[in-house]
C-alpha cells in the first residue's frame, strides 16, 4: 500500500489551497465566484478522468512478474531473453474478459485474455493471448462482425442470443471454440487457476537463420479450477470483482501464482504437408504430433500501485516482436498486427508507449518519432532525422524474423485446405475427450443459451453444427433445446 504524503494540499500548479470544503462565494449566501480556481480545476479535471475503454477486453486485472528460462532453446530462437538457462525477464500480465464493459462482472462465460509483456533487453515482446488455444474465426475481416454479436445490440442495448447464435451458426469454423467455451473451462474459478495460450502460430528463428513455427502454452501451477454456471451467476451478483480481488490479495499474501511455460515446435519444412493448416487459429496441433516442450516458468509477484496508470493505460501489441521472433501467415494474426497499435493511439494517445508500464524497462526506445500529445521531451535536443552527420541511433540491417516463401497471385479466398482440415473434426474430438459429466454440463450450458433464440431456424442451424462435430453431441443437444423451448 502506498504511504500517504503529508504537507499542504495544492492546486495542479502547486499553489497551497486554503479551503477544500467550501467554494469561494460572493458573501456567505451569494453565488460562487468565477475566480474560485480550485473549484473550477477540480470539476474540469474530474470531467476528464475517463479514457475510452478497450473496444474488447475492457474489463481486466494485471500484475508484474518474472519469467525464468529453464531450458536451452537457442537451437530454435536467437531471442536474447531466451538465450541462457536461468535468465530472468521482468513481465507484466493483464487478464481480461472479452465482451463485457469496464464495470462488468468477472465470472461470466467468456474467453479470458492473457496479455503478457516481456521487458527484454532487446525491447518489449508482447504475447497477447487468451486462456483458450483456439479462436472463433480465422480471418481478421470477420472480427468486427463477430464482436458486434457479442456486444450490445444497436436496438435493444443488450447482448442478444439471436445475434450470437446467428453469427456462430453461420460461421461453422467457430464450433471448436464454442464447444470449448461452453465446457467446464468456460468460467475459470480464478485467474490463477487457468492456463494461458499464445493461440496463434508464431515464427522463431535461430542464429543460423533457420525457421520454426511455435505455439506457446502457459500451464497453471495452481491446477485448473472452474465455476459451474450456477456458482458463477451467484458470485457475479455477490462480488462482481471476484477475479480481480482474488489476484491482488493472493499476491499481497505472498502466494505468487505461477505457470509452467511450454512450446510446441514445428520445423518450417513440416508446415506445407501437415494434416491441418498450421496457421489456422481454429485448430490446435495435437500433442501427439508436436509434444509440448517445457522451457520456463512465469511467476506473478507484484501488484500495480495504480490501476488506472498501470492496468487501464497498459497497451499490448501482437506486433511487438524482438529479434528471433516474428509473425506467421495466420490471417487473424496479420490483422491483429495492425489493430492494436491503432487502438492504442486512439485510446491512450500517440505516446502510449512512453508510459512507465509500457516503455522498455531493460533497454531504451531510440526512435526519431517526436512530439504529439503528452510528449515528455525525453529526446532533449537530439537530431530527429536520419541520415544525419551528427550520430544517433542506426539501423541494424538484420530483420527480427526470417523471410517466408510465398507463391501464387493476389486474390480473395479461403486458405489452402490441408488433408484433415474441416470445421468440425477437432470440436468432435474435444467432445469425446470429455467425461460423461462434463459432456452433460456442456450440453446443458449450450442448450440454456440456444433456447433463448427467437427463431427456430437459427436454433436448428446452431444444433446442426454440433451434430456435424459428433452425432451423439448433436442428438443430446437437440433433445435438451427442444425440452427448454417446448
Ligand atoms: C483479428 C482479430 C482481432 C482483432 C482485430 C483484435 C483487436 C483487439 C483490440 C482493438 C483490442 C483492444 C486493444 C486496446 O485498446 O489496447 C484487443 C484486445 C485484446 N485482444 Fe484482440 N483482437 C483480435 C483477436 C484476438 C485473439 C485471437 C486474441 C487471443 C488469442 C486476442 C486477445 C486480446 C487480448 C488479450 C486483449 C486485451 C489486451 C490488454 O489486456 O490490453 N484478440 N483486441
Amino acid at each position: 500500500m502506498t504511504v500517504q504524503e503529508t504537507g499542504p494540499l495544492t492546486t495542479e500548479a502547486g499553489a497551497p489551497v486554503a479551503d477544500n470544503q467550501n467554494s469561494e462565494t460572493a458573501g456567505p449566501a451569494g453565488p460562487v465566484l468565477l475566480q474560485s480556481q480550485h473549484l473550477l480545476e477540480k470539476l474540469a479535471h474530474f470531467n476528464r478522468e475517463r479514457i475510452p475503454e478497450r473496444v474488447v477486453h475492457a474489463r481486466g486485472a494485471g500484475a508484474y512478474g518474472t519469467f525464468t528460462l529453464t531450458r536451452d532453446v537457442s537451437q530454435w530462437t536467437r531471442a536474447a531473453f531466451l538465450s541462457e538457462v536461468g535468465k530472468q525477464t521482468e513481465t507484466f500480465l493483464r487478464f481480461s474478459t472479452v465482451a463485457g464493459n469496464l464495470g462488468s462482472a468477472d465470472t461470466v462465460r467468456d474467453p479470458r485474455g492473457f496479455a503478457l509483456k516481456f521487458y527484454t533487453e532487446e525491447g518489449n515482446y508482447d504475447l497477447v493471448g487468451n486462456n483458450t488455444p483456439v479462436f472463433f474465426i480465422k480471418d481478421a475481416l470477420k472480427f468486427p462482425d463477430f464482436i458486434h454479436t457479442q456486444k450490445r445490440d444497436p436496438y435493444t442495448g443488450s447482448q442478444e442470443a439471436d445475434n450470437v447464435w446467428d453469427f456462430w451458426s453461420l460461421s461453422p469454423e467457430s464450433t471448436h471454440q464454442v464447444t470449448w467455451l461452453f465446457g467446464d473451462r468456460g468460467i475459470p474459478a480464478t485467474l490463477r487457476h487457468m492456463n494461458g495460450y499464445g493461440s496463434h502460430t508464431y515464427q522463431w528463428n535461430n542464429e543460423a537463420g533457420e525457421v520454426f513455427w511455435v505455439k506457446y502454452h502457459f500451464k497453471t501451477d495452481q491446477g485448473i479450477r472452474n465455476l459451474t454456471q450456477a456458482e458463477a451467476n451467484r458470485i457475479a451478483g455477490e462480488d462482481p470483482d471476484h477475479h480481480q480481488r482474488d489476484l491482488r490479495t493472493a499476491i499481497e499474501r505472498g502466494e505468487f501464482p505461477s505457470w509452467t511455460v511450454q512450446v510446441q515446435v514445428m520445423p518450417a519444412a513440416d508446415a506445407a504437408a501437415y494434416r491441418f493448416n498450421p496457421f489456422d487459429l481454429t485448430k490446435v496441433w495435437p500433442h501427439a504430433d508436436y509434444p509440448p516442450i517445457e522451457i520456463g516458468r512465469l511467476e506473478l509477484n507484484r501488484n500495480p500501485e495504480n490501476v488506472f496508470a498501470e492496468v487501464e493505460q497498459s497497451v499490448f501489441s501482437p506486433a511487438h516482436f524482438v529479434p528471433g521472433i516474428g509473425p506467421s501467415p495466420d490471417r487473424m494474426l496479420q490483422g491483429r498486427l495492425f489493430a492494436y497499435g491503432d487502438a492504442h493511439r486512439y485510446r491512450v494517445g500517440v505516446n502510449a508507449d512512453h508510459l512507465p508500464v509500457n516503455r522498455p524497462h531493460a533497454t531504451q526506445a531510440r526512435t526519431h518519432a517526436r512530439d504529439g500529445y503528452l510528449y515528455d521531451g525525453r529526446h532533449k535536443g537530439e537530431r530527429n532525422y536520419e541520415p544525419n552527420s551528427f550520430g544517433g541511433p542506426e539501423q541494424t540491417g538484420r530483420p527480427l524474423w526470417e523471410p517466408v516463401e510465398v507463391s501464387g497471385a493476389t486474390a480473395y479466398g479461403a486458405a489452402p485446405v490441408h488433408a484433415e482440415d474441416d470445421d468440425f473434426g477437432q470440436a468432435g474430438a474435444l467432445y469425446r475427450l470429455m467425461s460423461q459429466d462434463e459432456q452433460a454440463r456442456l450440453v446443458e450450458n449450450l442448450a440454456g443459451f440456444i433456447a433463448k433464440v427467437s427463431r427456430d431456424d437459427i436454433a436448428a442451424r446452431a444444433v446442426d453444427n454440433f451434430r456435424r462435430a459428433d452425432e451423439d453431441f448433436g442428438k443430446r443437444l437437440e433433445v435438451a433445446v427442444q425440452a427448454l423451448r417446448g
